[in-house]
């Protein structure tokens, strides 16, 4: 799909923790990069056909057992590399210098470290010759390989940088793609630049004209099916294939009927101006009734995702046999999904892993594979989506259902509804920094209170912000209390069957960010 991008880096994953870091920087420089395992055979190399390559970072020692290596022909392409930390000891290690391992506390380095630098490098032109780098290595270059010369070093590394710039190879001790390096992003820059001769004008723009006409190229008169969820990835997919072959897709919208509020018809009134078959299937009746009397929190995710796959199978069968499925698939999935995720399952996420059993189709097309979330948000705007939709906060696939603590019935689905609709409006208002991701539970608790003269019983209501950039881990935002206070008094006030507003104060971990 992207063969009409002209400047490609090839980024070699030896596994570091920082990986997806170094391509979206040089992604950010306006370069097209692909993160691939650092096992692929030399002719998936070649037949990228990468302007540069960078060898990240990794766990392992030059000289364990099985440990990555580089195949020489990599180096005799004669294209510019850059080595990072694993991949700068695997390049002396592999072109004849010397590594030491870690046997001496001396030789480690973690953290911030400061590292004086040769600036007629032209890796570090335009830098501070003292800076501060970001380390993190047990093991260390002891001798370089002939023909290269040290171009940066700190106390507890003589050769923090090495260069042979007559091969044009460059290799940094040191993390550029971490923020803390002070000017790990000027260094990254010179790599594609100055180095490698990039022009660096990769944009959404381009990504768009050439995505259109590779999937123009590869669907031609066929058939396509998509299933919307609202969401930012399956609208921003639906949106290009609509500009790609219009009326040859096929939407199905799933309306649950747990959705936030007027979420549903602002996703019918955005797609019915396209130029495609919008269906929109109106189930909630069904959801609701399969979701009577359950309580338990993975029993409704499965109901609701074996409930999902039924309407869809149902409208599928109506639409007869495709050519293709498009899925909303985006790269981060790509890339755990290539690395073999052995991550425990916390909670069964319905909408990732597709529908391809319960659909009769040729292909699957995946038109947002080699996108990160920021830039799928940027694609969306590029396409004309509307913003409140292209930044949308991610919202589970199960929907409220997750939200709604014990039973989902229609009446707590509408308290829930109005509540989160206040708390959001007012967050918003009020721009408070450090809110990812920001909405309301309806507990299942019920408390006294006084209104008017009159005691009441009814339901709590719990409001949850956090700030993260990868929802792995996430902390609470810190929302001032007379943001929290009017928030509460215009959910007790507005919403009948609430009497009661707490503030969840609990990071992930230990807590997730969904109650269930
Ligand atoms: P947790 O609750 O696991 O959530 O800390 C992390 C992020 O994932 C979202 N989430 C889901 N997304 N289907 C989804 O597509 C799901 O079943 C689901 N459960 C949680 C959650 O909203 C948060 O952004």
């Amino acid at each position: 799909m992207l063969d009409k991008v002209q400047e490609k880096i090839l980024i070699l994953d030896f596994g570091s923790q920082y990986n997806q870091l170094i391509a979206r920087r040089v992604r950010e420089c306006g370069v097209y990069c692909e993160l691939r395992p650092f096992s692929i055979p030399f002719e998936e190399i070649r037949a990228f056909s990468p302007s540069a390559i960078i060898l990240s970072g990794g766990p392992s020692s030059v000289y364990s057992p099985g440990a990555p290596s580089l195949s020489p022909q990599v180096v005799s392409l004669g294209i510019p590399i850059l080595g990072i930390c694993y991949g700068a000891q695997l390049l002396a290690h592999t072109l004849g210098g010397t590594v030491v391992p870690a046997d001496s506390l001396a030789s480690r380095e973690y953290g911030h470290t400061d590292t004086q630098f040769d600036t007629t490098s032209a890796l570090f032109s335009g830098i501070g010759e003292n800076s501060v780098v970001w380390m993190s290595h047990g093991d260390s270059v002891k001798e370089l390989p002939s023909g290269f010369r040290a171009v940066a070093k700190s106390a507890g590394c003589p050769f923090a940088a090495f260069e042979d710039s007559s091969r044009r190879i460059y290799a940094v001790q040191f993390h550029p793609e971490v923020s803390h390096t002070e000017y790990g992003m000027i260094i990254i820059k010179n790599f594609l630049t100055a180095i490698s001769s990039l022009k660096c004008t990769w944009s959404m723009a381009d990504y768009r004209q050439s995505s259109i006409k590779a999937i123009r190229e590869k669907v031609g008169n066929g058939k396509a099916l998509l299933a919307l969820s609202g969401g930012v990835d399956s609208s921003v997919a639906a949106a290009l294939m609509s500009e790609a072959i219009g009326s040859n897709l096929t939407c199905v919208f799933v309306d649950h009927g747990l959705l936030r509020k007027d979420e549903g018809d602002e996703v019918e009134k955005i797609f019915s101006a396209y130029p495609v078959n919008f269906i929109r299937v109106n189930a909630s009746k069904l959801f609701l009734s399969s979701l009577s009397g359950v309580t338990e929190p993975e029993k409704k995710r499965k109901i609701i995702g074996e409930t999902f796959i039924r309407v869809f199978e149902e409208q599928a069968k109506k639409i007869g046999s495709v050519d293709f499925l498009v899925q909303g698939t985006i790269y981060p999935d790509v890339i755990e999904s290539g690395m073999g995720s052995n991550a425990a399952v916390i909670k069964s996420h319905h909408n990732v892993g597709g529908l391809p059993d319960y659909v009769d189709f040729k292909e699957i097309i995946e038109p947002l594979r080699f996108l990160f979330k920021d830039e799928v948000r940027a694609l969306g705007s590029e396409l004309g989506l509307p913003a409140s939709l292209v930044n949308r906060q991610p919202f589970p696939g199960p929907g409220l259902a997750i939200r709604v603590i014990g039973e989902v019935t229609g009446e707590k689905l509408a308290i829930l509804r109005e509540a989160d609709f206040i708390f959001r409006t007012e967050l918003e208002a009020a721009q408070v920094e450090g809110a990812s991701q920001y909405f309301a539970v309806l507990t299942n608790t019920k408390s006294v209170g006084v209104m008017g003269d009159s005691r009441t019983y009814d339901y709590t209501v719990a409001l949850r912000s956090v700030k993260t950039s990868d929802f792995m881990t996430a902390t609470i935002t810190h929302i001032p209390y007379p943001v929290l206070e009017k928030v509460s008094n215009r959910i007790v006030n507005e919403i009948r069957g609430v009497n009661r507003v707490v503030y969840d104060i609990t990071a992930k971990p230990p807590a997730t960010v969904e109650w269930e």
